[in-house]
């Protein structure tokens, strides 16, 4: 079932994602949380931390499986997910870098041609999730093609952490992070599949603006389809969507 939540901004939004998570730690202090990079859940990951603090949370035993990673960037580089998870999340919060997981963290800027170590961390990923009793929240913004992590329209609805070619309009999309010159931005990622997210227990979707309106109008109300990747949220027993006035305009 998916729910939908129309806020008034990303703060508002990011008050309801902190809320759900605080109570799920207070519950479960080594909750397993799903990790999204990306603009939509800056407010959340912000409002989450300063919860944590005024509410002296422990968050020692938490633990964070990020979605998706670029291949190609070495793990220090400043734009690798692995660099923006710990700046965005794990620095904030106060979390154990050691329990926090990007997929391309055995990687670690591993060559494409490296085919075989490629092929295999996919799966590792997912046995890794599994192992750690599956993700409790797992938090998701969406891309203007309705992609979710890195998976781009005509991903499996079925599918596990693999390997992907990035779509040419998220590597323009992107380029802003990489001096606006495509050359930077890796054409590989290593990203969650969409069966690999319907298998957490609870999704947050996130989305503000109009740009996101026409992904949000699909992922809602239109059928479910690998050609909108957020669809595939209809199909899950509990989805929550909390988006803005502007994204939400062709509901
Ligand atoms: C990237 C990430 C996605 C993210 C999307 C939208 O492509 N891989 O996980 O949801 O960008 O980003 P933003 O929230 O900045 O609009």
């Amino acid at each position: 079932m998916t729910e939908v939540i129309i806020v008034k901004n990303e703060d508002e939004a990011g008050e309801i994602y902190a809320n759900c998570v605080a109570g799920l730690i207070k519950r479960k202090p080594n909750a397993v949380l799903g990790l999204a990079t990306g603009s939509s859940p800056l407010a959340a990951y912000k409002a989450l931390a300063a919860k944590v603090k005024a509410e002296h949370i422990d968050v020692s035993q938490v633990r964070g499986f990020a979605l998706d990673e670029y291949l190609g960037l070495p793990l220090s580089h400043p734009e690798s997910y692995h660099s923006t998870i710990h700046r965005t999340v794990v620095e904030p919060l106060g979390l154990d870098p050691a329990k926090v997981h990007v997929p391309g963290d055995v990687l670690n800027g591993a060559p494409l041609e490296d085919g075989d170590k490629i092929a295999a961390a996919g799966p590792a990923y997912d046995a890794a999730i599994e192992a750690a009793g599956g993700i409790d929240v797992q938090i998701l913004g969406i891309g203007t093609d309705g992609h979710i992590g890195f998976n781009e329209p005509g991903s499996s609805l079925a599918s596990g952490t693999r390997v992907k070619t990035l779509a040419e309009q998220t590597r323009i999309d992107n380029a802003r992070f990489f001096d606006n010159d495509i050359n930077q931005v890796p054409t590989h990622c290593i990203t969650q599949g969409i069966g690999t997210v319907l298998k957490a227990r609870h999704l947050v979707l996130l989305a503000f603006g109009a740009g996101k309106a026409e992904a949000i109008e699909e992922t809602i109300e239109g059928g479910v389809s690998a050609f909108c990747p957020a669809s595939a949220l209809q199909l899950h027993p509990h989805a929550t969507v909390i988006i803005d006035e502007e994204a939400a305009s062709r509901l």
